[in-house]
């Protein structure tokens, strides 16, 4: 895998690229099944945005149930994936020069009626997350589905959630939010860090 350079352009200018088709149709399908499965197992649990924070307050913030993933229990289609963006990750520091070496690679699930408010992934400074990549996994996603990915530029551009569509932006730069989802929708996410872990 290698970055071309519009997507490199756009990532130093804009601070983000989109790319549709990273995974391929069949493993964004195996990898949504593998999702659904998990979360009737109970292994997607509400997303807490702070420490011992009030569940109710969080839940107004953000709506999603997610899982985190360590290489070891990335099985079936997600040990794909993660291998994915094992190669993406090299794709992007011989492409970008961002040094990075590691990530995390979570699961999220936002049920109807579900959105996380604006925010920013990390601040400038932190020795924190440098870029986020996200593969949606959405095949019959339609504009009535909502959902998007709002990215502020600063002007804001809507990211519409379809199956096999990659966004990668700089984590410290480009604040997001994510709008009321109308339908099922599932991401993978991979958060890159400049430091071994
Ligand atoms: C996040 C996030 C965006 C998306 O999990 O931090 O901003 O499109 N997700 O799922
Ligand atoms: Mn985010």
């Amino acid at each position: 895998m290698s970055l071309n350079a519009s997507e490199v352009e756009a990532l130093g200018e804009r601070g983000y690229f989109l790319r549709d088709g990273f995974l391929g149709a069949e493993l964004a399908a195996a990898t949504r099944a593998q999702a659904i499965e998990l979360g009737q197992a109970g292994v997607l649990q509400p997303a807490g945005i702070r420490r011992g924070g009030d569940r109710r307050l969080d839940r107004d913030i953000r709506g999603d149930r997610i899982t985190w993933l360590s290489q070891d229990d990335a099985r079936g289609p997600l040990k794909d994936v993660w291998a994915r963006f094992e190669e993406l990750m090299r794709a992007v520091n011989e492409g970008a020069w961002l040094g990075l070496r590691s990530f995390d690679l979570q699961l999220a699930h936002y049920a109807p009626g579900t959105h996380y408010d604006r925010h920013r992934d990390a601040f400038p400074g932190d020795d924190n997350r440098r870029l986020t990549a996200i593969v949606y996994l959405n095949p019959e996603w339609r504009p009535e589905h909502g959902g998007q990915l709002r990215l502020f530029t600063p002007e804001p551009v809507d990211v519409e959630p379809r199956a096999d569509r990659l966004v990668v932006f700089l984590s410290e730069r480009l604040e997001h939010e994510v709008l009321t989802s109308r339908a099922d929708r599932y991401a993978a996410t991979a958060w890159f860090y400049s430091r071994a872990r």
